[in-house]
């Protein structure tokens, strides 16, 4: 069959349009203004992005989001297993988020990790015509304890999930998730996610009202 050795090369032409995997660029939120290394799945609409301090302790500003109502998620960790993961979906204009951590795939229970607490960041937390996104301080969620990245770490692999249909539940920060549509790993570089800035948009947080602790 004289065409088969093309068919490779045709392959390695089309597959990196077709199945673009995400990769980290430095992203400007419209509305805050917060600075972060961020990663897209375009097919989904799917975003993940981080911000550091110039040095890492336990802290961190994340934003996620999506188009449409389904959900966003990310492991701290890179994989799904044992590792500490954050779900977020769109609630009319509020957003409904929670720490998950499982031991078998399956819809996450909550996390019973004691420390971690989302600080939404109001001005960066919206939903618009064209997306939804939920920005927050991460406080005390990097761990020693192998289910999130390591402080010392410079460019850890992060996991990401998405499902383009809402919980069932979704004013319930506990709901079930059915499985994701697409999912993988990226690997996001630390010095592009730093910021003399960090300590301003914590305080941010700080300032807010809107506290909330999701696990178990
Ligand atoms: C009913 C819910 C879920 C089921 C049944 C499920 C199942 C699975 C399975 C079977 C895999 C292995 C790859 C595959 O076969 O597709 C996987 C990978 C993964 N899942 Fe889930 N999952 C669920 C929810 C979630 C949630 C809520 C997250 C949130 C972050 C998540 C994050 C991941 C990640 C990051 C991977 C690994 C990707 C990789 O290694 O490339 N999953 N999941």
């Amino acid at each position: 069959m004289k065409l088969a050795p093309f068919i490779p090369a045709l392959l390695s032409l089309l597959l990196p349009t077709t199945f673009a995997a995400p990769t980290a660029a430095p992203y400007t939120d419209p509305k805050s203004g917060i600075k972060f290394n961020a990663f897209t799945d375009t097919a989904t609409g799917y975003f993940f992005g981080i911000a550091l301090p110039p040095t890492t302790g336990k802290d961190f500003i994340a934003t996620i989001g999506g188009k449409g109502t389904g959900w966003s998620g990310v492991s701290l960790g890179g994989g799904m297993l044992n590792k500490l993961l954050i779900v977020a979906w769109p609630n009319g204009q509020s957003i409904v988020s929670s720490f998950r951590k499982t031991a078998s795939y399956g819809s996450p229970p909550l996390s019973t990790t004691p420390t971690t607490i989302f600080h939404p960041i109001a001005n960066g937390t919206y939903t618009n015509a064209t997306h939804w996104t939920y920005t927050f301080l991460c406080s005390s969620c990097i761990l020693a304890d192998g289910t999130t990245f390591a402080a010392s770490d410079t460019a850890p692999g992060f996991g990401w999930a998405v499902n383009p249909a809402a919980p069932d539940l979704k004013t319930n920060p506990a709901a079930q998730v059915k499985k994701h549509t697409a999912q993988g790993q990226v690997k996001v570089d630390f010095a592009a996610a730093r910021s003399e800035s960090f300590e301003l948009w914590k305080g941010w947080a700080l300032a807010g009202n809107g506290t909330r602790r999701w696990v178990a």
